[in-house]
């Protein structure tokens, strides 16, 4: 569905981007185009985000198409690596060219029509592989020996690169066969490498790259560099092989492949075959959906017409062959405004720096807050509140804040102080490592951590309340929620100067606590961006711990409710809590979520999964959930019971009362909100039917549930 006719907000298409007014503005716009181009072929720090730059390049082209006689010599629109001016002395055998953009799939269509009329037939056939964020290289063998590698340059020539190329993982020093010929691909940097480049950098004192992208760049030109970062490299064309083989662009590619260099065809992203334009678009939806999960930079799809018949005749205009296409994504470092810098202290006292940002959207996300790693990297990246800061959401990680424009710096600014003392404790700050610890550790958090678990809505311990966790925290006796299990009479009577009875009490209660269902300790443990609502739905997904712990940041995905930010936080937070989940356990505390007895169950014990109204009958005909909000009073539940009995039905419960809403339950004490049902025409459930469809659907009584339903819901359309 993203491609079909969606409007990218990250990039412009050309036929719809504005045209500058003056000529002023149009040359102003190429110098910034050039500018960046420079910095993008060179530079180690990114001086516009993709995005910025293709809009940008689409208005040039927008406004010479409306007054050519503006075009300045050497337009960006018209030669490859946009006049950036890293030209180099080596020339090429044949022209490095660039490729032509589009951004969804009514401009594949028109580039795939266009060919079509070229050929005077339709193209045999496409493939579609992953276009890889880095640097285009063209490496010179000479009987199977890796004798030169080029950077692409002006197209004409490139600059010579061999010393630092030759380490790229993927571009053998020896071919399999004693072949001559020139492999063009390009060279990137994985994620995984990127971070190790920047701790080899930060860890000579040099500021840290921006993105993988310029971190390759950097490092591919670097002379007389202490240390080196690791580079990788995949082929996607070559050239020398005998042209009366006609061999197709697969093919081509099997024998690179074959020869030991790593192709695109080859990466994990592969590289499909496809029939037709249809299959193409699913071709692209798919890498697009994967692309996170690579573990490096893919910022589009490369199409290629396949066979050598069909790009022979189609051949390429100055700047870009007419046989191939790339579909661009959106990218994903964006810039925006850092609103403030805050500091947050985690559960084992850990200190950081989290940058507040102007909303932004990245690759279809909308991040709001980054992080900014460790107090020695936020001075490093010279970062401020107010700056305008670059932001970047790749693969499973959380997004960052990798530095700021400094030249759009506003003149109020005040460098960022860190904190002298915890910010959650008053205690001493331990800064002995990049990452700042508070010296009480996790005792720091305890009381906070050890509220939240003991409270009525999550593990509902009878007797725990402040003034006892805080007494247990300052003795030493609990420091998580697991230690609260190893309490026994004899410990807490001191305490509190508590009597056999009471202190006997508060044993049983957290002993009897270690029944409650796996929701509640979820709960109870607190994982960034989950409440109670979200911690009873991925119990109930899940059914167990173990599950839970098993499931990829894409299973957690599959969960309603859950996108791609919040299954990164949820696996993160799995991870830290990790520890304290296993002392839970050992100490026998349920794990398990029990399954509704009304609810058949399923593979995964999931109710959700169900559609007839027996077993979920708050859920439509189309497998969705009805939202459901409950007001006032429901007999026999407190509010939170009512909400969870909401998503027992296969509901989803919710506090407001919109045109989406599809039941309100209204029960004694309802206000604003079962008036504002009756003004939008939602209809309404008394709370005392709502029990007894609770009542019947426990029981299992299908017939009741049904007739319940029938009065409250108005017939299917
Ligand atoms: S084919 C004649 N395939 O994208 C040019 N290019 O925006 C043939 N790129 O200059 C290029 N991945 O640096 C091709 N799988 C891929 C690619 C790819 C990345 C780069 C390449 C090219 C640029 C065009």
């Amino acid at each position: 569905m993203l491609l079909m006719g969606a409007k990218m907000s990250t990039t412009v298409d050309p036929a719809h981007a504005a045209a500058f007014d003056s000529r002023a503005d149009y040359t102003a716009a190429v110098e910034q185009i050039r500018a960046a181009a420079r910095d993008y072929y060179s530079g180690s720090t990114l001086a516009m985000d993709d995005a910025t730059y293709d809009a940008l390049i689409a208005r040039v082209a927008a406004t010479e198409a409306a007054s050519p006689e503006w075009t300045v010599a050497e337009s960006p629109t018209e030669t490859v690596g946009a006049g950036g001016g890293v030209v180099g002395d080596v020339p090429h055998t044949t022209p490095m060219l660039s490729l032509d953009n589009v951004f969804d799939a009514e401009g594949l269509t028109k580039w795939a029509a266009r060919l079509d009329r070229i050929l005077g037939r339709p193209a045999a056939g496409y493939t579609v592989e992953p276009k890889i964020d880095g640097l285009a290289i063209s490496a010179r063998y000479a009987d199977g020996e890796l004798t030169q590698v080029i950077t692409r340059g002006d197209g004409r020539a490139g600059e010579d690169v061999t010393g630092q190329a030759r380490r790229a993982v993927g571009l053998p020093h020896r071919l399999a066969e004693p072949v001559t010929l020139e492999i063009r691909g390009e060279v990137f940097m994985t994620e995984a490498d990127f971070a190790l480049a920047n701790e080899l950098r930060t860890g000579h004192g040099e500021p840290p790259f921006a993105h993988p992208r310029s971190a390759a760049a950097g490092t591919l030109r670097a002379v007389d560099r202490a240390y080196s970062a690791p580079l990788s490299f995949f082929a996607y064309a070559v050239h020398g092989l005998d042209p009366t083989a006609h061999l197709s662009h697969a093919g081509a590619m099997g024998y690179v492949a074959s020869l030991g260099v790593a192709t695109t065809a080859g990466s994990a992203a592969g590289m499909p075959m496809c029939a037709t334009i249809s299959e193409v678009v699913a071709a692209i939806e798919s890498l697009d959906a994967g692309r996170l999960t690579l573990g490096f930079g893919v910022d589009g799809a490369v199409v290629k017409a396949d066979a050598a018949l069909d790009r022979d005749e189609a051949g390429s205009s100055s700047r870009a062959p007419r046989w191939g296409i790339a579909y661009k994504f959106p990218a994903d470092t964006r810039t925006t405004t850092l609103l403030r810098i805050e500091v947050q202290v985690g559960r084992t006292g850990v200190i950081t720096p989290v940058a507040v940002l102007e909303p932004v959207q990245i690759s279809g996300v909308t991040v709001t807050s980054a992080t900014l790693h460790n107090f020695d990297d936020l001075t490093r990246r010279n970062v401020r509140a107010g700056d305008t800061v670059f932001v970047r959401r790749a693969g499973d990680v959380i997004p960052e804040v990798t530095g700021a424009k400094l030249d759009e710096r506003p003149d109020s600014s005040e460098p960022f102080a860190p904190p002298v003392e915890c910010p959650r404790c008053g205690g001493e700050i331990n800064r002995t490592q990049k990452r700042w610890r508070c010296t009480r550790g996790r005792a720091c958090g305890a009381h906070e951590s050890l509220a939240y678990y003991t409270a009525r809505t999550s593990m509902d311990i009878e007797g725990l309340g402040d003034k006892i966790i805080d007494l247990l925290v300052r003795a030493g006796l609990v420091t998580d929620p697991a230690d609260l299990y190893d309490l026994d009479v004899a410990t807490l009577k001191p305490l509190d100067r508590m009597g056999d009875v009471s202190a006997g009490k508060l044993v049983a209660s957290i002993q009897g606590s270690k029944a409650q269902p796996f929701s509640r300790v979820l709960t109870g443990l607190g994982l960034r961006m989950t409440g109670r609502s979200m911690s009873r739905r991925l119990a109930r997904h899940f059914t167990t711990m173990d599950a839970l712990l098993a499931a990829t940041v894409e299973d957690l995905q599959t969960v309603e409710g859950v996108g791609p930010e919040r299954a990164v936080t949820i696996a993160a937070e799995l991870v830290e809590l990790r520890p304290v989940i296993d002392k839970l356990a050992a100490r026998g505390v349920n794990m398990a979520e029990p399954v509704d007895p009304g609810a058949a169950p399923t593979a995964t014990g999931d109710i959700d999964g169900d559609a007839g109204a027996a077993v979920a009958p708050f859920r439509k005909p189309d497998g969705t959930s009805m939202t459901v909000v409950v007001t006032g009073s429901v007999p026999g539940l407190t509010r939170d019971e009512g909400n969870e009995a909401v998503e027992r039905l296969g509901g989803k419960s919710s506090g407001s009362v919109s045109k989406r809403t599809d039941l309100v339950v209204v029960g004694d004490g309802a206000g604003s909100k079962a008036a504002k049902a009756e003004d939008l025409g939602v209809p309404v459930m008394p709370a005392e039917r709502f029990a007894d469809l609770l009542a019947a659907h426990t029981a299992g009584d299908t017939a009741r549930v049904a007739s319940l339903l029938e009065e409250a819901l108005p017939a299917p359309a």
